[in-house]
């Protein structure tokens, strides 16, 4: 194994709750190609590499062997447990009054924790797809979003954080008008937003939006997800890593162009969280925001390379009546 990353050398950002966070982390959605034991060797590599933050979700279906890693790592003294973030997110099919506790308790037994430090409302709406399905599917049961639903779970969210099961909550996939919907019923607004962004879809308007009210922003497809689902895949989609800016400062730095577009979040202003099970990547995509910045040129260029290309369309989550995947995004 290449030498370990201090932790400590890797640059993090501030919560509003004074907290710290990893600038950078790991991805754990397997992309329904990755079995969860690719996954979880993954993060078993990333721990010793000095890793500290990792993207859960009881959606991906690979929790209980990521907790397994988790566990191990604590009872060998590798790491302790305040020094991981690890995050979780409720599924659309655990909206309902109670069900977020429900799913929040099966995610906290699979990943053998007491808490998580992040639990986001993974999408916000309670509609969801069979796993692996294509882009066709639609569920009968579909709703298009209704702020007094999205607030009903919520207030779930808000109670288990006041419970200390989850030290921040968040939401995910929001976009600017949701946002202005939802945050004034909010007892408690949001750390965090996750979201979609990479160099070739940067979301201008939301991202000054969550950072002007203070909130901390995780940006999901950093290097522009090359092994996403067949369902996200569309004609015109741009690949981020062969956008010239991209490729310019990569042959500039002589690295790989997955690692530009990871220098260029951190520089941002957000926290990427690169999926990756070959160690040579993943070892690579944190060890790269330790070191060679981008130059203000390079970043200039590449914050001016947007194309607004969104790959997580979300198609599969449309109701009956909408007229195509932008309805979901306003
Ligand atoms: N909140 C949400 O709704 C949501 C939606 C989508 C994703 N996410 C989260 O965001 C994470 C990341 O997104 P993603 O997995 O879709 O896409 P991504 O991180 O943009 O791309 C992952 C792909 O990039 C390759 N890669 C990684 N590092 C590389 C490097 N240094 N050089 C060359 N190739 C490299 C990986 O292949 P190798 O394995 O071969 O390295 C993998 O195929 C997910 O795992 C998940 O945790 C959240």
């Amino acid at each position: 194994m290449a030498e370990s990353i201090d932790p400590r050398k890797v640059p993090s950002f501030t919560l509003p709750s004074g907290e710290k966070i990893p600038a950078i982390g790991m991805g754990t959605f397997g992309s329904d190609k990755y079995a969860p034991e690719a996954v979880s060797a993954a993060v078993a590599g990333a721990i010793r590499y000095g890793y500290r933050l990792f993207d859960c979700a009881s959606v991906y279906g690979n929790e209980d062997r990521i907790g397994a890693v988790f566990a191990e790592a604590l009872k060998s003294g590798a790491v302790k447990r305040e020094e991981l973030f690890i995050t979780s997110k409720v599924w659309n099919d655990m909206h309902g009054r109670g069900d977020v506790l429900l799913s929040l308790a099966k995610t906290l037994k699979d990943l053998r924790l007491d808490y998580v430090d992040a639990l986001f409302v993974h999408w916000p709406f309670p509609n969801y797809h069979a796993p692996g399905c294509d882009g066709d599917a639609r569920n009968p049961d579909s709703v298009p979003f209704s702020p007094e639903r999205f607030l009903a779970t919520w207030a779930q969210m808000e109670r288990i954080q006041k419970a200390g099961l989850a030290r921040h909550i968040g939401m995910s996939n929001m976009t600017v008008s949701k946002l202005e919907a939802v945050l004034p019923g909010c007892a408690v607004k949001p750390a965090l937003i996750e979201m979609e962004l990479h160099p070739a879809f940067q979301q201008p308007e939301l991202f000054r939006y969550c950072r002007n009210k203070g909130i901390s922003v995780i940006g999901f497809c950093p290097i522009g997800s090359p092994s996403r689902p067949e369902r996200d895949k569309t004609p015109g989609d741009i690949v981020d890593t062969e956008l010239p800016e991209v490729a310019h400062a990569a042959k500039a730095h002589n690295i790989h162009p997955a690692l530009v577009c990871l220098k260029w979040a951190v520089q941002h202003g957000h926290i990427p969280i690169p999926f990756s099970t070959t160690e040579k990547n993943y070892q690579a995509n944190l060890r790269c925001i330790t070191e060679d910045p981008l130059t203000e040129g390079e970043m200039d260029a590449i914050n001016k390379a947007d194309k607004n290309c969104r790959l997580v369309k979300g198609q599969v989550f449309l109701w009956e009546g909408a007229k195509g995947w932008a309805d979901l995004w306003d």
